[in-house]
C-alpha cells in the first residue's frame, strides 16, 4: 500500500513510524515532511495549502491511502478533492471539519445535540455593542474565542471584564485574527483538568484511543504563555473508566449521530477536548485531526495495524478492524528553541540523537529539523517530541526514561518543561492515599 502522510511536525513522524510498522505498508510519502520523517519516508515538497499539488502528487504515485496531519488542509476540503477523483484519504470532509473550522458551528451543534459545554453566546463585529453589553451582566474569569482557526491564538481566557472588553476590541476593531476574528463566542469559563480523547471513525463505527493529557503552558506547573504543547502522557489516569464511559455515551455517541443527521458524517480523527468538571467530562474544543503533541503518546500505544485502520476508517469498514491496546504509559518530552513560543533562533545543530535506541523503548520525534551537510540542525519553535513507551503501567518509570533520552539530546538554547506527566502522578498517588 502506497501512503502518502501531510505534514512536518511530531505528529506527522510518529504517523509515520506507527504506519511504516504495518506490514501493508509500501512507499510512504510525506509532504513536506522533516529531517527525522526522512529517514522513515520519502519526503517530497509540497505544501499542505497546495491542495491541487497534492492530489497531482497522489495520482501520479498511485498513493492508496492519504493521511492528512494538519487541520488546514481538511478545513480547505482536501478530502471531498480527494474522494472526489477516487482516491482513499483518511480525514473529515470540509463539512465536517467545521466542528474545528468553525466555533459558532461546534458550539451551535453541540447545543443542538445536548453535548455538555461551556454556556456561550456568539456576536459578530457588527454586534460589537451588543457584545460589550453582554459582558458587563458575566462575571470572570470569561473566554472569549474566534470563530475561526487562528494557529491556537484564538481562545482568550480574560481574568477580568476590563480584558474581555480589550480581547473583543482587538478581534473586532484591530482585526489582529484578520477574518478570523470578525465573530466571537464569548462562553463560560470551565473548571478542571483538561484532557484530549481522540476516536477514529468511519461515520458509524468508532475506536476511543487511549486518552492524553497535553502541557500547553511553556513554564513548570501550568504556568506562563500558551504553547502548541509542551509535552505530553497517556493514557491519563484522571480520565477513569467511568469518566470515559460519560465521554463515549454523553459526547462521542451524540456527535457523530448527530453529525450522520446532518448529513455530514465524521470520518477520520475526532479529537475531543475536554474539560473534568465537577458535573462531568464537558467539551472545550474538537479538532478535525490527531492533537501534537498527544499524538505522539497516543499512536504508540496502539497494539495494531495502523495502516489497516486508518484505510478502514477511510473505506468505511471500519466494523471488519479491532484497536487493541498496549498495556504501556508514553511520555512526550517537547524540546523547543530558547525564546518560544515568542521569537527564536533555528539553525542549531543537534547532538545526541544517534545515542537514542528503539530497544530502550524511546524514539525522539521530529517537529523542526532540517538536514544540512549531513548535520540535524533546529528548524522551528518545538524542535523535538522526546518520547519513552514503557510496556508497564509505572508512568514514572517512563517519565524517567523520557527525561534520561532529553538529557542525551543538546543544541543551543534547548528549553523543555521538567513536569511532563507529573499530573498523572500525582493523581495516582492521590488515588493510593484515598484507598489506604
Ligand atoms: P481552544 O482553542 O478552544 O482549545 O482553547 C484553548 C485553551 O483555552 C484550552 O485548552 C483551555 O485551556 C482554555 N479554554 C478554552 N475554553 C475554555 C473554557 N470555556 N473554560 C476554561 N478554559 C478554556
Ligand atoms: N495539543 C493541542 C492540539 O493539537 O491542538
Amino acid at each position: 500500500m502506497n501512503i502518502l502522510v501531510i505534514g512536518s511536525g511530531g505528529r506527522e513522524h510518529a504517523l509515520v513510524w506507527k504506519l511504516k510498522q504495518s506490514p501493508q505498508a509500501g512507499t510512504i510519502y510525506c509532504a513536506p515532511g522533516n529531517a527525522g520523517i526522512a529517514t522513515l519516508a520519502e519526503c517530497v515538497p509540497i505544501k499542505g495549502s497546495d491542495i491541487d499539488g497534492l492530489l497531482q502528487f497522489a495520482k501520479k504515485k498511485k498513493i492508496d491511502l492519504t493521511v492528512v496531519g494538519p487541520e488546514d488542509p481538511l478545513v480547505n476540503g482536501i478530502v471531498d478533492l480527494f474522494e472526489k477523483q477516487g482516491l482513499r484519504i483518511f480525514g473529515p470532509s470540509r463539512a465536517a471539519a467545521e466542528l474545528e473550522g468553525s466555533k459558532v458551528v461546534a458550539k451551535r451543534f453541540m447545543e443542538k445535540h445536548r453535548v455538555p459545554t461551556a454556556r456561550f453566546a456568539v456576536f459578530s463585529h457588527e454586534q460589537h455593542s451588543e457584545a460589550k453589553r453582554h459582558l458587563e451582566s458575566c462575571t470572570a474569569p470569561i473566554v472569549v474565542k474566534a470563530d475561526g482557526l487562528a494557529a491556537g491564538k484564538g481562545a482568550v481566557v480574560c481574568q477580568t471584564i476590563g480584558d474581555a472588553h480589550t480581547t473583543l476590541h482587538d478581534f473586532f476593531e484591530k482585526s489582529a485574527l484578520g477574518n478570523a476574528g470578525k465573530t466571537v463566542v464569548i462562553e463560560e469559563f470551565m473548571r478542571g483538568e483538561e484532557a484530549s480523547v481522540f476516536v477514529l471513525t468511519d461515520g458509524e463505527q468508532y475506536r476511543i484511543l487511549a486518552p492524553a493529557q497535553d502541557h500547553k503552558n511553556i513554564l513548570d506547573g501550568d504556568c506562563g504563555k500558551n504553547t502548541g504543547g509542551m509535552g505530553a502522557y497517556a493514557p491519563a489516569p484522571i480520565v477513569t473508566p467511568d469518566i470515559l464511559s460519560a465521554v463515549e455515551q454523553k459526547i462521542i455517541v451524540p456527535v457523530l449521530k448527530g453529525m450522520r443527521q446532518e448529513g455530514k458524517p465524521y470520518r477520520g480523527c475526532l479529537y475531543v477536548g475536554l474539560m473534568l468538571t465537577q458535573d462531568g467530562p464537558k467539551v472545550v474544543e474538537f479538532n478535525c485531526r490527531f492533537g501534537d503533541p498527544e499524538a505522539q503518546v497516543v499512536l504508540p500505544l496502539i497494539d495494531g495495524d495502523l495502516c489497516e485502520i486508518l484505510m478502514a476508517c477511510a473505506s468505511r469498514t471500519l466494523h471488519t478492524v479491532q484497536c487493541p491496546e498496549h498495556p504501556a504509559t508514553a511520555v512526550c518530552v517537547v524540546m523547543a528553541s530558547r525564546g518560544y513560543p515568542d521569537a527564536y533562533e533555528t539553525g542549531k545543530p543537534i547532538s545526541g540523537l544517534d545515542a537514542l535506541s528503539a530497544e530502550d523503548g524511546v524514539v525522539a520525534f521530529h517537529a523542526a529539523t532540517k538536514q544540512v551537510d549531513g548535520q540535524i540542525l533546529t528548524a522551528g519553535g518545538r524542535v523535538l517530541g522526546v518520547t519513552a513507551v514503557g510496556y508497564s503501567n509505572e508512568l514514572e518509570k517512563t517519565i524517567r526514561t523520557a527525561y534520561s533520552a532529553v538529557h542525551r539530546i543538546a543544541f543551543d538554547g534547548a528549553y523543555y518543561r521538567s513536569d511532563i506527566g507529573s499530573k498523572g502522578v500525582r493523581y495516582l498517588l492521590s488515588q493510593l492515599k484515598g484507598s489506604v
